[in-house]
């Protein structure tokens, strides 16, 4: 185990760093109680500790400081996106996404199609990878009430030109939402500055947090219609779930801990430099495990020309075997940690042709690994690649 190579950070970013273990078991013993619910002074402590972590990450992704209720956590990205989905379309009402997006975007809008009456458009991606704003555009109706956008995809690791398509959709007065589970942490975001109304986050990936703790940025001029009810810990006489943010948003007693982590993410991450400086160590390993794929004879690489615009995440096959087959070698022969299959997102591998070998194998790097990992894994690969030569000679010959 401890020779693990862990190459699955885009599905949870791990190890965390120390100061994220030792702050949220310091702060959960001391301070672990029930936060905004009672007037104690732990409880004050604690409250003020998820008031300060809104203020401090409303700065951080850039939306409106004199608005930080509107920064409302949840679980995760998946829970943030439904309550974005569900309460911003209505029957009779058009949706504009893309081919990026992982099933936290795709499930909700498809169950909105099924009994809602709500329409949808699925944007493809071009060769690179990319969707073109001006397809957003072209897909836009008169009833188009949200676009929502993947903003790095966790398969192909593209980043979206999210300010551009922000632009027309301020352009068109529709409100567009924008899902950062991968790219929140890995690169900047300023919502403000790209037009995004509102903006779904999960604190387990890149923000180096725990499972558990995810939310929503809302900008000030946007409301999003409650879709659930519950404990807000303020006003119980009220027979309704309140209209005020961020009880608006959020429903029953927070995940204390995971805020905590959240708090020390931020911490570590300005140690560390900041976003800029923890995503320079990581692309640069991405650029140096694509270079070494593309040595590799049948090592298929999905969308990886130029890494500009790229998150530290990609996907390969290698002609020849099932992307699993190749997970379980990585695995068991190698001790090296990925993820393969669909990803969740099962409009990417269909477009890009790979749904009949069940996906691709993907990589993705995080602030932990080092130049020696990257050497293992294209090692590992490139044997990976001649095993599937070695085993394919057979085949050939027989049918000669
Ligand atoms: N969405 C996560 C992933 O891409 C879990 O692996």
């Amino acid at each position: 185990m401890e020779d693990l190579i862990y190459l699955d950070n885009a599905a949870t970013s791990w190890p965390k760093p120390d100061r994220v273990y030792s702050f949220v078991v310091d702060f959960i013993r001391e301070c672990g109680v029930n936060p905004g619910r009672s007037g104690f002074d732990k409880a004050i402590e604690a409250g003020n500790l998820l008031e300060d972590l809104r203020k401090r990450l409303t700065r951080f992704f850039g939306g409106d400081e004199i608005t930080p209720e509107r920064l409302c956590f949840g679980y995760n990205a998946t829970d943030a996106l439904n309550l974005i989905i569900q309460g911003l379309l209505s029957d009779g009402d058009h949706v504009v996404t893309t081919n990026l997006e992982h099933n936290s975007v795709i499930r909700p809008i498809n169950h909105l199609v099924r009994d809602g009456g709500v329409e949808a458009t699925y944007v493809p991606f071009n060769g690179d990878g990319f969707v073109e704003p001006d397809e957003i555009r072209k897909a836009v109706k008169p009833n188009t009430k949200l676009v929502i956008v993947n903003h790095a995809s966790n398969v192909i690791g593209t980043i979206q030109p999210i300010g551009e398509i922000g632009a027309i959709c301020r352009e068109l007065e529709i409100p567009f939402a924008v899902d950062a589970s991968q790219s929140a942490g890995m690169v900047p975001i300023n919502m403000t500055e790209m037009n995004v109304d509102v903006l779904a986050f999960t604190g387990h990936k890149s923000m180096m947090g725990l499972t558990g703790i995810g939310g929503l940025c809302v900008r000030k001029h946007l409301d999003i219609r409650q879709t659930r009810s519950g404990g807000t810990g303020v006003r119980s006489a009220f027979p309704y779930h309140l209209e005020e943010y961020p009880y608006r948003m959020e429903y029953g007693t927070p995940n204390t801990a995971g805020v905590a982590s959240l708090w020390a993410g931020q911490d570590w991450m300005e140690e560390r430099g900041g976003v800029e400086s923890i995503y320079a160590h990581e692309i640069k390993l991405a650029q140096k495990l694509v270079d070494g794929f593309r040595e590799i004879d049948g090592v298929i690489i999905y969308c990886c020309d130029s890494m500009e615009n790229h998150i530290a995440t990609l996907t390969i096959n290698v002609d020849g075997l099932e992307a699993g087959d190749v997970g379980i070698m990585l695995d068991v022969d190698f001790d090296i940690a990925t993820r393969t299959g669909l990803h969740c997102a099962p409009l990417v591998h269909e477009q890009l042709g790979i749904t009949k070998i069940h996906g691709g194998v993907r990589f993705a790097v995080g602030p932990f690994n080092t130049e020696e990992h990257i050497d293992t894994a294209i090692e590992a690969v490139a044997e990976i690649a001649e095993r599937a030569r070695k085993m394919k000679r057979p085949t050939l010959q027989s049918s000669k």
